[in-house]
């Protein structure tokens, strides 16, 4: 059965016609207690997500959504490692990695528990050792420096965790990040290194990565062309993968390689061997915090009901959005500085996921799947795109997050930075009207003439969606949450819409053809067999390399 002649989809559609012009202001102005009825709070998240369009027979038509789409038995079927990434017949099983029960997780009759604890403890005594001074360069100093070597999973996870728990980092250790094959991001990075006092971590699930292999083998290259000798690479290279055999390739001894498993996806892999450089910086005790706050996280996923339930309440006000008020776009605004790059985050882990046309039936869907994601820091957004949410003809429905405290406390900063997080939903929802412009306008001594001709511009349509979630502080374990919150609630919306939201495949074709083009590049030869655009811009590089300075 198609999921849009489905029973529940119809019901949807019917409500939708009914209410869509629903008003935000009328819900509250009608019900006391919307702020009560339509929040949550589990895990040290407050999820309230009143200022949203849908009212109690919404959220009840989306509800039977999720049990007509069988989400109970997907979920099952998740947690006892069938290998529900069908088109790579692979469990998916991140939330083993921060399993803190005590419980076995099975993978083909096997318990993979034990390795994963193995590997933590691994993970301890590297950390430990960088953190404490005990492991040491080539010279015999201590490491100051750790680069992360990785894409995609590989580097925006860990970049994004390191950059949003700096408070805790270990003032010792600074930690950078090389993802772009374009040299200069090497280049850069090196640039500020010792190669005595650097390490580096080469975070790749298979470990063929073409940007991660061009940037691990120069960082190679410069350590032994600044006196490292290759018994020394040892002390300042190690690996994280799922491949032995190109890991050893690459000259890194074994006891040097964090294991990993295939039923580990690239974006869901922060949680594994893939977040050394996480534990590197703020060290293995607030990694494993941060792992109990995805476990707690998951806990709630798996065991609330599903109307007490925020990543299926959240998933399901996304495709409320997404497929009958048609919004094409889902903002993410954290208003905290150390959040920054969580909208990049999670553009690869909702993009990537569900960014997909195919659905299980191996048929083309015929409704709209993933949206796409955007975002950045409040305030500064607000100083950017918040235009566009406030005024534009697009509906943007929008995640706010903030701390009630900041961990740095300075003069009124956070009060400012917290008013405007509390203003931005509330501006979005309110507007403001041709009344309250003109008598503004009026105030300010305008003539009438000239209020008449301003007042359209200074409208602000109002009943804009958002949802704001809060907690006390940013700590590991709240952030553990968020992030097991946005993955949950990804896999909840890929269940619903029937496609297959842990493969790729839709990376590859532009790697196949890179592949092509570059011994092209390489040679001086003018090329024209490809389309006369590509060949056209190839003859262009082969010709203008002949004038670079
Ligand atoms: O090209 C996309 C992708 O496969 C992502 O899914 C993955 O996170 C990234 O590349 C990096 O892959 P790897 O960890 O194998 O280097």
């Amino acid at each position: 059965m198609r999921l849009d002649e489905s029973a529940a989809w119809q019901k949807l559609k019917e409500h939708y016609q009914k209410n869509k012009n629903i008003q935000l202001q009328e819900l509250f102005d009608r019900d006391g207690n919307r702020f009560q009825k339509f929040s949550l709070e589990a895990a040290g998240l407050l999820v309230d997500f009143s200022k949203n369009l849908v009212d109690e027979e919404t959220i009840a038509l989306l509800l039977d959504l999720a049990c007509q789409q069988d989400l109970g038995t997907w979920t099952d079927d998740m947690l006892a490692g069938k290998p529900i990434n069908r088109t790579e017949n692979r469990a998916v099983l991140h939330t083993a990695l921060r399993n803190r029960s005590n419980t076995p997780v099975m993978v083909e009759g096997q318990d993979v528990m034990p390795v994963v604890k193995k590997v933590l403890g691994h993970m301890r005594f590297f950390t430990e050792s960088v953190q404490n001074g005990n492991w040491r360069g080539y010279t015999g100093r201590e490491i100051t420096d750790v680069v992360n070597i990785g894409i995609g999973g590989s580097d925006l996870g860990p970049k994004m965790v390191t950059e949003a728990l700096k408070f805790f980092r270990n003032k010792r250790i600074s930690s950078h990040f090389v993802s772009n094959v374009d040299g200069t991001h090497i280049t850069e990075t090196l640039r500020r290194l010792n190669p005595e006092t650097t390490l580096f971590i080469i975070a790749s699930k298979t470990f063929t990565t073409q940007e991660t292999m061009t940037n691990a083998n120069t960082a190679r290259q410069w350590f032994l062309g600044q006196g490292g000798k290759k018994q020394d690479i040892a002390k300042h290279f190690v690996a994280v993968s799922t491949n032995i055999q190109e890991v050893t390739r690459f000259g890194i001894a074994s006891e040097n390689m964090f294991e990993f498993w295939d039923w580990v996806g690239g974006r869901y892999s922060l949680w594994s061997a893939i977040g050394l450089s996480i534990a590197t910086s703020i060290g293995f005790q607030r990694f494993e915090e941060l792992l109990a706050g995805a476990h707690e996280m998951d806990t709630h996923f798996t065991t609330a009901k599903l109307e007490e339930n925020i990543p299926v309440i959240l998933a399901l006000l996304g495709i409320w959005y997404n497929n009958f008020h048609k919004a094409q776009t889902y903002a993410v605004i954290p208003y905290d500085q150390y959040l920054v790059h969580l909208p990049a985050y999670l553009q690869q882990l909702d993009m990537e996921s569900n960014g997909k046309y195919i659905d299980h039936s191996n048929q083309p869907v015929t409704y709209s799947t993933g949206p796409i994601i955007w975002g950045d820091a409040g305030t500064n957004g607000q100083h950017a795109f918040f235009q566009l949410l406030h005024q534009g003809n697009k509906l943007v429905p929008v995640d706010f997050l903030a701390p009630a405290n900041s961990s740095n406390k300075i003069g009124d900063h956070h009060l400012k930075l917290l008013a405007n997080f509390l203003a931005q939903p509330q501006a979005l929802m309110m507007g403001k009207d041709e009344e309250q412009v003109k008598a503004e306008l009026l105030d300010a001594g305008l003539p009438e003439e000239k209020i008449a001709w301003l007042a359209p511009h200074k409208i602000f349509l109002g009943n804009r969606p958002s949802t704001s979630i809060m907690f006390k502080s940013l700590n590991p374990r709240t952030l553990g949450a968020i992030i097991s919150m946005y993955e949950h609630k990804i896999f909840v919306q890929g269940i619903i819409w029937q496609i297959y939201s842990f493969d790729q495949w839709g990376v590859e074709l532009g790697k196949q053809l890179a592949k092509k083009i570059l011994p092209q590049l390489k040679e001086d030869k003018e090329v024209n067999d490809h389309d006369s655009s590509t060949n056209g811009l190839i003859n262009y590089i082969v010709s203008a390399r002949k004038f670079a300075s």
